[in-house]
């Protein structure tokens, strides 16, 4: 395989960041007046202006040879074609299957994958619009109110992050509820919450293996029991999401009540498939159908695209240059939107789970910086709280800046004092402030000289921090499914670059194999094993504590 430091746009790249590191954002532009228009893209209803970055045209022109290099193009034809690019857990890619609204056949092993995506989704149309309309009843004939969704990760973050993002689209009747940790303070505040009568509880799980979503589900199975006390009415209360038909039946539900996904959706990539039916609940099916849609137009982008047009590919190609050259590494992702809040969650979870990786597809350690740590929080938040080290701490952090343009309430003034805070924040980070312009505003309110000059330092802004303005004409399912399809497409080009596969997750796995053991020795099931000083203190302490 080809590594990305041997390629030679690689080393062009650090020639030229050693010509322009310390180029200011200010100067380009001054010196351009049409740097904006030319940074600048827009797909459906989200706009993308990435003016706002240490880039200049020879910047864009060498990271687009460096994606070409990586073989972007073909990656991307194979992904979209079924081929098993997860290669250790030798499975294809299929997200772009979920919502591949042309119905084009897409095969994975000799099987066109399309009718049974179909299938599921016309079912589970069905189901939604039965709980919806009232005519699917509980044990003693009520209507269903209130939506439990039981899952972890990607069986949670997805649903959670949609349902709160369109929250103005929601059935009236309808109350979400999503439980994942296995903490039981958050199962017990719900049930506290919910009537058995009236609640239908989603069993999410891809493997239905997980520990944590297992256990609250028979905590869940056992309190709705208390209060039927009939076996027979359960189906009527639980549904389950998974792509192991097996293990839902072990589990006792029946698997006439099991929507199916399969194993090319990796679990973070999988809000489209079944593990969206609390969306659907939610929202409606034309609702959930327009969020593919809008995933379906930002693929078509991403396949269709050249790379200097395409907008994931930009993203993907901006982050790299700051991560791999000016070693950014952390991302802060900002919503000014309240109802965005869980965004930064999501994407932290597609971003990390799929490119934090230490070794190349091949096997081999690389040599460079990959996924950077993603955080975030809503912007305006952000602003009375972290944003001071984005100003003028001593890191680089890139930020993508997302919001709506249409207002997001009917609220006098809310709006346009939100949409000035992002772009003056964008303007900031850029600008800065100099200690000409800190020593003058100083001066102006009559300071005296000596106590300017102790200031100016204090009030200086370097700038030259860069911002991608990601802007919605409006958040709506259509246009949430673009933003998020943006992201994934975005992570596998950066995955793609950095050699890496961005499907597997083997690093969640040896805290559960090690957490088992442990579960033993607390609940005393087995005897204490050989651990170091630290851990073996730990579970005395445990032990004690609860004797
Ligand atoms: O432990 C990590 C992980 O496997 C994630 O990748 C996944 O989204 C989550 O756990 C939940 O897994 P499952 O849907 O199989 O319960």
């Amino acid at each position: 395989m080809k590594y990305l430091h041997d390629l030679p746009s690689w080393s062009k790249l650090w020639k030229h960041f050693d010509q322009t590191k310390t180029d200011h954002m200010r100067a380009m532009f001054e010196q351009d007046p049409k740097r904006a228009e030319r940074y600048w893209l827009q797909v459906g209803g989200l706009t993308l202006d990435y003016s706002k970055n240490r880039i200049n045209d020879e910047t864009v022109s060498l990271l687009l040879d460096l994606a070409r290099e990586a073989g972007v193009p073909e990656r991307i034809k194979q992904m979209f074609h079924g081929e098993k690019i997860n290669l250790t857990e030798d499975r294809a890619v299929l997200h772009i299957a979920l919502r591949n609204r042309t119905n084009s056949p897409i095969v994975v092993d000799g099987e066109d994958v399309m009718p049974k995506v179909n299938h599921v989704l016309r079912r589970m149309g069905e189901f939604a619009h039965e709980v919806r309309s009232g005519n699917w009843l509980g044990y003693t004939n009520q209507v269903i109110t209130d939506v439990v969704n039981i899952g972890i990760g990607g069986s949670d973050l997805g649903p959670l992050m949609m349902c709160t993002a369109l929250k103005q689209y929601g059935h009236p009747r309808m109350r979400m509820h999503f439980v994942s940790n296995v903490d039981g303070s958050q199962l017990r505040d719900v049930l506290e919450k919910v009537h058995p009568e009236t609640t239908l509880f989603i069993i999410a799980s891809k493997t239905f293996t997980t520990q944590e979503t297992l256990t609250n589900a028979l905590t869940a199975r056992e309190w709705f029991l208390a209060h039927a006390g009939d076996e027979s009415v359960v189906a009527k209360h639980f549904v389950a999401v998974s792509s192991n038909k097996k293990a839902v039946s072990e589990f006792g539900i029946d698997t006439a009540n099991m929507f199916e996904f399969w194993d090319w959706v990796g679990g973070r990539y999988s809000l489209w498939s079944a593990i969206g039916l609390p969306i659907m609940l939610f929202l409606g099916e034309e609702n959930f159908i327009e969020m593919l849609n809008g995933a379906h137009l930002m693929d078509q982008h991403f396949y269709n695209t050249p790379l200097e047009r395409n907008m994931p590919v930009i993203l993907a190609l901006i982050g790299i240059w700051y991560i791999n050259y000016y070693g950014g590494g952390s991302h802060v992702i900002a919503p000014y939107d309240q109802h965005l809040h869980r965004l930064p969650k999501f994407i932290q979870q597609l971003d990390m789970e799929s490119n934090g990786k230490q070794v190349t597809l091949d096997g081999q350690a690389v040599k460079y910086e990959t996924s950077p740590v993603i955080w975030g929080e809503t912007g305006i938040n952000g602003q009375h709280a972290f944003f001071q080290l984005l100003h003028q701490g001593t890191h680089i952090t890139p930020i993508d800046l997302i919001a709506s343009l249409e207002k997001r309430s009917n609220l006098r003034g809310h709006h346009e004092i939100l949409l000035a805070n992002v772009f003056a924040q964008a303007e900031a980070f850029m600008r800065g402030k100099t200690p000409e312009e800190a020593r003058a505003e100083l001066q102006a309110q009559g300071l005296d000289e000596a106590r300017i000059e102790e200031l100016v330092p204090h009030k200086t802004f370097s700038g030259n921090r860069p911002a991608n303005l990601i802007l919605m004409d409006k958040v709506n399912p259509r246009n949430m499914g673009s933003l998020i399809a943006l992201y994934e497409h975005k992570t596998f080009v950066q995955g793609t670059i950095w050699g890496i596969n961005s499907f597997d997750q083997w690093g969640v796995e040896l805290g559960k194999q090690l957490a088992k053991t442990i579960l033993a020795e607390l609940t005393g099931e087995s005897e204490l094993q050989k651990h170091d000083s630290s851990t073996e203190r730990l579970i005395h302490l445990y032990l004690n504590t609860n004797k």
